[in-house]
């Protein structure tokens, strides 16, 4: 076998604890580094994204002890980060690009953002426009990507409308905010993940929101805080899909996040007909926890809609192949912002589930799955994509037999040890 080769077949049992949520964990490192004092931060993801963020926040002069998911970050006080000394690589990680391109842009000091062959194609100009109106100078790259470099300086409060339902460019204008004159409004066309805005009020700043607005004040200071990663839901959903479509699996997922911005894939599965208790526990007041405990189902294909989108972005891919295996069809609506991710996802996820003997096509911004009996053992190409190489995978297990997936290892993004914990719990 090449290790590109996956063996299927199977169902899953026992327990699960996911790495801890990405977007929180790369909120908690910024958010500390920002503070007055020091952050203790718990159940920090492991993945490569987060430690992306970390090595940027150390070129930016931030002590980060610890390795593994309990850290401790020495903040520097609003405003009080230092110049680089080269270029920030910022890796794979579209969230560590675009949140300390904010954080910087309130510096008076320049820094160069650079990423790898993936974020360097994607959409920058989200960030920019919004920089350059609160007095940040920001050059791009041909084509509005990065490499990308701030110049910091004074910058003044705005009221921004965004164009597209972005948790990060929120995030952005929000931190670039905490270092501007005045107050900072940002009007979000439908509601994203809020991460940003609760950990920032558990840092003592105070946060308003007025429906789809949220507004921040600059020179509001941080007060570190203990953070609590919660599980990330965007890696228990391979698990309940997994778990959910291998006939005869019974699965606990623990401790996992549920943020109501980040569970829209639950209530898409629930609609599907899956058998997903979640057992709420307790939290510690910023971010909702819960358990999930899955038993196998037949799932009915469903519509969902451009509203949903947001809620479930970084589930698509899996939920696409529970659609696949689902009785009748399935149309997701308005992904256009698919095309913008770690690769064309969109384009991606059709020919992933294509591969594996599906039926699935793009019509527009929609993607349309018609649901089969089975799927048949596929080759693919994650397209070097950790949410399609784990999609991938999940679907080579339920197909049985022996698949052959590219670019597998870019599950390290989000969650390194995928494959060894999924054979550990395949009976
Ligand atoms: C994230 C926001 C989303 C999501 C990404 C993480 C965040 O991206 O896809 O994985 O942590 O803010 P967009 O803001 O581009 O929608």
């Amino acid at each position: 076998m090449s290790d590109r080769a996956v063996a299927g077949g199977g169902r899953l049992a026992g327990e699960i604890r996911v790495p801890g949520d990405k977007s929180v964990s790369h909120r908690a490192l910024i958010l500390g580094a920002l503070a007055d004092g020091e952050t203790a931060v718990e159940g920090l993801s492991s993945g490569a994204d987060v430690a992306s963020t970390r090595r940027c926040l150390e070129a930016l002069g931030v002590e980060i002890a610890g390795a593994g998911p309990a850290v401790r970050v020495t903040g520097r006080g609003l405003g009080g980060l230092a110049a680089p000394k080269g270029d920030l690589d910022a890796g794979n990680s579209g969230t560590t690009m675009r949140l300390l391109a904010g954080v910087v842009a309130g510096h008076p000091f320049p820094a160069r953002f650079t990423g790898d062959a993936s974020l360097t194609r994607r959409p920058m100009r989200r960030i920019a426009e919004p920089l350059r109106a609160m007095g940040a100078a920001v050059t791009l790259s041909d084509g509005d990507t990065a490499p990308l470099s701030v110049a910091g300086g004074p910058l003044k409060g705005v009221e921004y409308a965004m164009k597209v339902a972005s948790a990060q460019v929120k995030s952005c204008v929000l931190l670039a905010g905490l270092h501007a004159a005045g107050e900072t409004t940002v009007a979000e066309p439908a509601q994203t993940r809020d991460h940003t805005e609760r950990m920032l009020a558990g840092f003592g700043v105070s946060v308003r929101r007025a429906g789809l607005k949220v507004t921040v004040a600059g020179g509001s200071r941080l007060r570190a805080a203990k953070v609590i990663v919660p599980g990330d839901p965007s890696s228990a959903a391979f698990w309940a899909v997994a778990a959910t479509l291998s006939p005869g699996s019974e699965l606990a997922i623990r401790g996992v996040g549920a943020n109501p911005t980040r569970t829209g894939y639950l209530n898409v599965l629930a609609r599907m007909g899956a058998d997903i208790h979640r057992e709420p526990l307790r939290g510690d007041g910023g971010e909702p926890i819960e358990d999930l405990l899955i038993s196998s189902s037949e799932l009915r294909g469903t519509e969902i809609s451009a509203d949903e989108i947001p809620g479930l972005v970084d589930e698509v891919p899996v939920l696409a192949l529970a659609a696949a295996l689902a009785r009748g069809s399935s149309r997701f609506r308005g992904l256009s912002e698919l095309r913008h991710k770690e690769s064309d996802r969109l384009a991606g996820i059709a020919a992933l589930l294509n591969a594996f003997g599906a039926v699935a096509r793009v019509e527009g911004d929609d993607l349309l799955v018609e649901g089969v009996a089975a799927l048949a053992p596929g080759r693919a190409d994650a397209l070097d994509d950790h949410r399609l190489a784990m999609t991938a995978f999940v679907a080579a297990f339920l197909a049985g037999g022996e698949s052959e997936i590219g670019g597998l290892e870019s599950a390290a993004i989000s969650y390194p040890s995928f494959y060894d914990d999924f054979r550990a719990r395949t009976a």
